[in-house]
């Protein structure tokens, strides 16, 4: 048998704001320039820019424009749709779907499941397919967490005799980024990210996550909403989606970009010059609705995140998102502490100050101007956040029940001395 070759090309759908439904907005084309090098291709279509209600895709790079777009960074994929694709942990639930031969990355795009961050599908018909209804419900996530640990041991999965291999990894199968084992479930509030502990985690990640949440928001952080459902004696993280929104006809989708695509970054180690604050700040004073307020709320959130050792704040852990028409900063997600041995200097994943990524308060106040904070106010936010953080912290993770043993390993995280130099 001839296998055929894998597409080259796709429609991209939208589901415009307020609507639940897709339509067809773009032809997306990835091939390869004369060198070899993935090309990607962009055209909205015609119909999409003739209607009164089109919205752009991102706000920085792909403007509703009648003209083609190419890019040969980030694998040819632009970064809105790359921000749509799925990671580590989706690729690897791909994987065990259709089989490990190296895949495209517009066949990645084109197997991940409809529940992906933002408001962008895509598909090979020209005309887009009905949204979906169903999603798995909570009841479910026992069976999802079984899955997900098959998966994370490259175990056979759970059998069950009503259903197939395919349609098990159907149900765990997410295309929401990230390396965390994860699905997608629904219950009487709206759809949730769940978050599944991995047999291997030092502690409990689920609880410990939901502590850092909901810290955060006592610091004055606006981070996403979380609780934890525990099945079978095993905790899940559930954080509730912000870029959906329950309507009685299905979800309302919120466009989503992360600061990855914001900065134009990639992941490899030459671009991290551009993983950078002080870099994403001037973009989103840009792009931003709200220029004043997310400035300051970003200022606080590299705070936070400087004050719990959270030193996996790599640019796609921070995203905009639009409701409607405007972009504004995303609410915080995926806190975690590092409990690091080092006590003077600790790096953020992104420059934060004049002393590149040291999570330290003096570097944190260097560049508190572009964030449009005054030094005063800006010294007073570093102050009450340390204290906050340092005075709370442990009162915050026991009331999440994190156990008393997972606090301990987990307490060098936490305004470590470094901060104060
Ligand atoms: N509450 C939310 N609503 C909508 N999208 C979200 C939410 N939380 C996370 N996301 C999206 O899902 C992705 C994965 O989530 P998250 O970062 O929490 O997972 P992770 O596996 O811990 O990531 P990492 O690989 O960075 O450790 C994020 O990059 C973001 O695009
Ligand atoms: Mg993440």
């Amino acid at each position: 048998m001839i296998s055929e070759p894998p597409p080259s090309e796709c429609f991209v759908y939208i589901a415009l704001p307020g609507a639940t439904d897709l339509v067809t907005a773009a032809r997306f084309e990835l091939t390869a320039d004369r060198n070899g090098i993935p090309l990607g291709r962009l055209v909205y279509g015609r119909s999409y820019l003739a209607r009164a209600d089109a919205v752009p895709f991102d706000p920085v790079e792909l403007t509703l424009a009648p003209r083609v777009y190419e890019t040969t960074a980030m694998q040819g994929v632009f970064g809105a749709l790359r921000d749509a694709g799925p990671d580590s942990w989706g690729r690897r639930v791909i994987e065990r779907h259709v089989g490990k031969t190296s895949r495209t990355e517009l066949e990645y795009l084109l197997h991940s499941p409809d529940d992906r961050a933002g408001a962008l599908a895509f598909g090979l018909p020209p005309r887009p397919p009905a949204p979906r209804r169903k999603f798995n419900q909570t009841i479910l996530l026992a069976k999802l967490q079984a899955i997900a640990d098959a998966i994370v041991a490259d175990k056979e999965l759970p059998t069950d005799p009503d259903v197939t291999q395919a349609e098990e990894l159907l149900l765990v199968g997410t295309s929401m980024g990230g390396a965390r084992p994860k699905a997608v479930v629904e219950d009487a509030d709206g759809l949730w990210i769940a978050k599944f502990n991995r047999p291997d985690d030092a502690w409990n990640h689920a609880r410990v996550e939901h502590a850092m949440l909901t810290l955060a928001r006592a610091s004055g952080v606006a981070a996403a909403e979380s609780k934890i459902s525990s099945v079978g004696g095993r905790d899940v993280l559930l954080v509730k989606r912000f870029d959906r929104e329950k309507a009685a006809a299905g979800y309302r989708r919120a466009r989503m970009v992360s600061a990855l695509a914001l900065l134009r970054a990639e992941d490899s180690p030459q671009s991290r010059e551009r993983w950078s604050y002080v870099l994403l700040v001037e973009e989103l004073r840009r792009v931003s609705a709200e220029p004043r307020e997310d400035a300051a709320e970003l200022f606080r959130r590299m705070c936070f995140n400087a004050l719990i050792s959270n030193t996996d704040d790599h640019p796609r852990n921070h995203a905009l998102i639009a409701k409607a028409r405007d972009w504004t900063l995303a609410p915080a997600y995926d806190l975690t502490p590092t409990p690091l041995v080092s006590l003077e200097r600790r790096d953020l994943a992104m420059i934060c100050g004049d002393r590149g990524r040291y999570a330290n308060g003096k570097n944190l106040l260097s560049q508190s101007a572009r964030f449009l904070l005054p030094n005063e106010e800006a010294s007073d936010i570093v102050e009450a956040m340390r204290n906050r953080v340092r005075g709370t912290w442990h009162d915050v993770a026991r009331a999440a029940g994190v156990s008393q043993k997972d606090s301990e390993r987990i307490a060098a995280a936490f305004a470590y001395p470094g901060f104060d130099l």
